[in-house]
């Protein structure tokens, strides 16, 4: 097999008057004009039904990027029938070619569609240019390029032959037989390629249905895949209301694995109607999911309170909280309250809100009205309830706009410490010095997720434990930096409970979940 070395994409500065600042100007000037029609598109064939949707802008709600159209169970059927056969062909062309496919797509999101994938990003899914740069370009390309890279490694693993003449052993990775339907989110362009593009680097035919909010970068994607050469129907962009779409592909006996990032009531209902059918596959469906997190900061007396103050701003209102990473819950000794409290506030009121075009806003709208209400309601509970300590308005009159908010509680169990917001809003539970293990223990024990938490720390001894007490409380568990910001390659993501099935995304091991290797004994 070709050798090759991947190394992770560098992150463009976009400062003014720079090149990259000018493409990625021009191409949010193309995209805020023009609301681009994205197709259904089935073995290379586009579908347009009389089902049309379309992604406005969430800093500007009115602007629409795109105009679509829902799948109808029908077609969905027909994408199923069409990757069924798909993957036959597919799974026999060498894992040579489909590497060069990937590299060359990573070079070609890397160079001439970098400034497309990140301006559809701003526009549509409402990240800075910042934001957008480490999601749609740097982790999209870094998926691409790594994934081939451990499906490279993985062909390395082969058993024992100690009898050489008289027979040998060997794996073939072969994809799974059926269709893989790669159900992808808003919040990462990236996450939308690697769950369609993963399985079908490893031999799979996939059903893309991308969130609705995040349409046009996803088609990006798709359509640079096809321009490398990936074959018309191993990946089918099918669009489609979440209900019908999940029913149809659990309803097929050809499933072969769902690949799926967003909430735990609809993995929950995917896993259901799959365990309820199980005896109508022809294989067991694989089901792989990220699922969304209550993750946290723990700030133990020893720590550095300048770097909590900026991991904790980062991480729990870069983009607006919205990433599945994202800070919700920070837990300070008193000792140390008044000063993490005074620094996070004079932080958030230095933080400039505005239309991600203004390439000084540090963060942006929430993407849509569900989200908006749903925030909304969080920050009123808060303001009945609780505390606000700064922030707490919002308004969706031009943009779905909510202030960065800082609450805190007395009560660790409060829905504002246990339920997932996925918003800019951060609540603060103050413990007393001397109550360490018992904070952490009810820390870990509040809530049934695990995605990714982070403590703070100089004390040795206290890390050592903490690494214990909340060994089941993150999947990412981060020490002295922030809960965000997984690296593809660095730091695998993934999390345990009911934050997911813990596959690790961006590691090793993730590219072996869509492969169902052959053992071979021959013998002379
Ligand atoms: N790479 C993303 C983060 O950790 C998921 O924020």
């Amino acid at each position: 097999c070709t050798d090759f070395k991947v190394a992770n994409e560098p992150i463009l500065t976009y400062i003014n008057g720079s090149k990259e600042r000018k493409e990625l100007e021009a191409a949010l000037t193309t995209y805020s004009d023009n609301c681009v029609e994205v197709p259904i598109v089935i073995g290379g064939k586009e579908y347009r039904t009389e089902r049309v949707a379309y992604q406005p802008m969430p800093h500007n709600h009115q602007k629409k990027v795109a105009k679509f159209f829902y799948a109808t169970p029908e077609l969905v059927n027909l994408s199923i029938q069409t990757a069924v056969e798909a993957q036959k062909q597919w799974d026999n062309v060498p894992f040579e070619e489909k590497f060069t496919m990937w590299l060359k797509a990573a070079d070609l999101m890397a160079g001439v569609y970098r400034q497309k994938l990140n301006a559809t990003t701003m526009l549509g899914q409402s990240k800075t240019a910042v934001q957008a740069e480490i999601d749609s370009a740097a982790e999209l390309i870094d998926f691409m390029r790594f994934n081939a890279y451990f499906a490279k490694e993985v062909l390395k693993y082969q058993p024992i032959s100690e009898t050489p003449n008289v027979f040998k052993n060997f794996l073939k990775y072969r994809g799974l037989e059926g269709f893989v339907a790669a159900v992808s989110p808003f919040n990462f362009t990236a996450i939308g390629g690697n769950l369609a593009y993963t399985p079908a680097l490893m031999g799979n035919a996939v059903l893309w249905k991308p969130s609705d909010t995040a349409l046009l970068s996803n088609y990006i994607i798709f359509q640079i895949m096809n321009e490398v050469g990936v074959p018309p129907g191993v990946v089918n962009f099918v669009p489609a209301d979440g209900p019908v779409f999940g029913d149809a592909i659990t309803a097929s006996p050809h499933l072969a694995g769902i690949n799926f990032t967003g909430s735990v009531p609809t993995f929950a209902r995917l896993w259901g109607q799959v365990g309820s059918k199980l005896s109508t596959y022809k294989n067991f469906p694989r089901l792989v999911g990220e699922c969304g997190g209550k993750n946290f900061h723990f700030v133990h007396p020893s720590a550095d309170v300048p770097s909590v103050i900026m991991a904790t701003i980062r991480s729990a209102y870069e983009f607006c909280g919205q990433k599945c990473s994202a800070c919700s819950r920070i837990y300070v000794p008193r000792s140390l309250w008044s000063q993490v409290k005074e620094g996070i506030v004079e932080n958030i009121k230095k933080l400039k809100i505005g239309p991600v075009d203004d390439f000084s806003v540090f963060t942006s709208a929430v993407i849509d009205d569900k989200a908006f209400k749903r925030i909304a309601g969080y920050i009123d509970h808060a303001k009945t309830n609780l505390s606000i300590i700064q922030g707490g308005d919002y308004d969706s009159s031009v943009g779905y706009y909510v202030k960065p908010t800082f609450v805190e509680t007395r009560n660790p169990t409060d829905k504002i410490m246990t339920e997932e917001i996925f918003g800019p809003v951060l609540a603060a539970y103050v413990y007393p010095d001397e109550e360490v293990d018992k904070t952490m223990r009810i820390l870990d024990s509040s809530t049934s997720y695990s995605l990714t938490g982070a403590v703070f720390a100089k004390d040795e001894e206290f890390l050592r434990k903490a690494q214990d007490v909340l060994k089941y409380s993150a999947g990412n568990f981060y020490i002295n930096d922030r809960s965000t910001g997984s690296v593809v390659g660095q730091q695998p993501f993934g999390g345990a409970r009911l934050s997911g099935t813990n596959d690790k995304a961006g590691g090793p091991n993730y590219v072996l979940k869509w492969s169902s290797p052959l053992t071979v004994k021959e013998t002379y």
